[in-house]
């Protein structure tokens, strides 16, 4: 079966570009991304690696590891890597796994037959610091990702980790939160003075931990 959300992403021990990682000691106490592309050399894949290093900061400001996965080699990660620094501008700095006996694709389901035999699809995983699978994206191979909603769905997963609030739709960073159903409207004045009622359901406070 698929994994879901609330699984345990699973362990593995994989070569990268750089040399071994074993997943979940590599993660530590982290948040994670794992994400697979299709095929190094070409285009779409070649732009979102791109892009990904352009994030570095991003994903380190939310203490967040990130790993790219593919069925091909580390040679291929490795030379395919210099050409997306001279086209994208970025250098990729992190993990490129090489899974060429598709221990990891199979693992997390990224090879979807019907979609290609061969290939990895587009798939995402946010990983927890308890090791739990928090969001999965499954993308094809024509459509490459928006990795802002990633970080994006990273902020909200690390609120809403750590207070009893949601986030709306489109909600971005430092914009109001919604107060969670369980909490009572007495809770609700306890714990976020000032918030707003729309109907029962709806109620709206500031973002928690923003001053
Ligand atoms: C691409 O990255 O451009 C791509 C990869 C596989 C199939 C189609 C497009």
């Amino acid at each position: 079966m698929a994994l879901q959300l609330g699984d345990t992403a699973p362990d593995f021990t994989a070569p990268t570009a750089s040399g071994e990682i074993r997943f979940h000691d590599w993660l530590g106490d982290s948040w994670g991304v794992l994400f697979s592309h299709p095929a190094d050399f070409t285009p779409v894949c070649t732009t979102e690696l791109g892009t990904v290093a352009s994030l570095t900061d991003e994903f380190a400001r939310r203490d967040t590891r990130v790993a790219a996965v593919s069925v091909d080699s580390a040679e291929d990660h490795r030379t395919w890597s210099e050409d997306i620094a001279e086209t994208q501008g970025h250098s990729v700095d992190f993990p490129m796994i090489a899974d060429v006996d598709r221990t990891v694709s199979e693992l997390y389901g990224m090879i979807h037959p019907n979609a290609s035999e061969t290939a990895t699809v587009r798939s995402v995983f946010v990983i927890g610091p308890d090791k739990r699978i928090k969001l999965t994206l499954t993308y094809p191979a024509s459509t490459g990702r928006n990795f802002a909603e990633i970080l994006r769905v990273i902020d909200s997963l690390q609120l809403t980790a750590e207070h009893k609030v949601a986030t709306p739709a489109d909600w971005q960073d430092g914009e109001d939160v919604i107060i969670t159903p369980a909490v009572s409207d007495a809770d609700a004045a306890e714990r976020f003075p000032g918030y707003r009622t729309v109907k029962p359901y709806l109620r709206y406070t500031a973002q928690p931990g923003r001053t």
